[in-house]
């Protein structure tokens, strides 16, 4: 097993590594994760959230080998959800007469909700301090980053952010600082991260930031992956970046097919982009999951979605890509959507695709392609020419 971490004095990572992690509630984790727990070892020992309850023996292991788990005096509990709380039931056992600080009131109502009316709560909300002998925690409710219990707990001492969800990277690395892995690497984690949990809640994300400026950061300690040293300056502006909405010149035309009918609209509507010299890529959903495909609308700002007619309806790839796009796309990220595809009789995909979009609030001035069984020639090159004038428009 590895050894805990010690990241600035008397604080420890003791958090676990899940390398075999795959699928985090329907978001693909091709690198695992990490759940990262914090030690503070003080005159009151504190320990700032625990672990997936699989991985709990791993945990104790970790702080048993800086100090007797038993002594444990203070747990913070910054966030219900199971993959930071599941192992606090279990800590109870070694600890029961431990104080368990947690946001008030949905840590309080969440962590009962789930485990009972176990825990000696200790409420807190933002502006709260807790000492813990040499050191002090300062309490930042983040509601919704990225549940309504979400905190933050900052160390002045330090100058440590512990920023659970925030920040964090589906990452499972035997390193645990930022300046020890690729940047590239992280970055493609944070930004995937980002898409897939914190996206909806850009808002949320601004205000977190506006709230934190004045503070300063020798460390920022998520909950998932590594911790920020070197490139703390690097991800606080990533997150100013996509919780503004800021898009960029980029095009994603994401499909499926069934006689590549539709595959051939997705094509020509991905030169006609190429050819007015905007980058593009294509995603057939057959072969992209979903959980990457979303990632790329960080920053696309244009959106295209492409379904043949099936049983009077969508592609279920189609629907399913466009459900968890409306659960997660900022109605004020004002990029430009189209709707596209191919039918035999009925062809209603086309149609539903583009309410669809309309209701994540994609903007759609080029108008919608929905074509009669195999497009011609001349019908393709119609679609590009539509693109190339409405571009042109666009750029007037
Ligand atoms: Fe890593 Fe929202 O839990």
């Amino acid at each position: 097993m590895l050894d805990p971490i010690e990241i600035a004095p008397n604080i420890w990572w003791v958090g676990a590594i899940d390398w075999n992690e795959r699928n985090f509630h329907g978001y693909t984790t091709d690198r695992g994760s990490t759940y990262n727990a914090y030690l503070i070892v003080d005159e009151h020992i504190t320990l700032i959230d625990t672990v997936k309850k699989s991985f709990f023996d791993e945990m104790v292991e970790r702080i048993s080998q800086v100090v007797d788990p038993s002594k444990i005096e203070y747990i913070v509990s910054q966030h219900v959800e199971q993959d930071h709380s599941s192992g606090l039931p279990r800590m109870l056992e070694l600890v029961p007469n431990a104080k368990v600080y947690t946001s008030d009131p949905a840590g309080v109502t969440g962590l009962k909700a789930h485990f009972g009316d176990i825990f000696d709560f200790q409420p807190v909300k933002t502006g709260d301090e807790l000492s813990t002998g040499k050191y002090t925690l300062q309490f930042i409710q983040t509601p919704m980053l990225h549940w309504p219990d979400s905190m933050a707990t900052y160390l002045p001492e330090e100058k440590i952010l512990f920023s659970m969800d925030a920040f964090g990277q589906h990452l499972s690395t035997s390193q645990r600082f930022d300046y020890e892995v690729d940047f590239n690497e992280i970055i493609i984690q944070a930004s995937k991260y980002y898409a897939n949990i914190v996206m909806p809640y850009g808002l949320m994300v601004s205000r977190t930031l506006k709230a934190l400026a004045d503070y300063e950061f020798n460390l920022i300690c998520p909950s998932h992956g590594i911790i920020w040293k070197e490139h703390i300056g690097d991800i606080v502006a990533l997150y100013d970046k996509w919780s503004s909405d800021q898009v960029e010149d980029y095009a994603i035309v994401i499909y499926d097919t069934m006689w590549h009918s539709t595959e051939l609209i997705a094509k020509n509507i991905l030169e006609a982009f190429v050819e007015k010299g905007v980058p593009a890529r294509l995603f057939d959903l057959k072969y992209n999951h979903i959980s990457d495909v979303i990632t790329e609308t960080l920053k696309a700002k244009y959106v295209a979605i492409g379904s043949p007619t099936l049983n009077n309806g969508m592609m279920p790839s189609v629907a399913a890509f466009l459900t968890y796009l409306k659960g997660l796309t900022p109605k004020s990220r004002k990029a430009i959507g189209i709707a596209f595809g191919s039918y035999g009789w009925s062809g209603q995909s086309v149609g539903m695709v583009e309410a669809e979009m309309k209701e994540c609030g994609f903007e759609m001035p080029f108008g919608i392609f929905r074509e009669q069984w195999v497009p011609s020639d001349e019908v393709l090159a119609s679609v590009k020419k539509t693109i190339s004038d409405g571009l042109d428009e666009l750029r007037a």
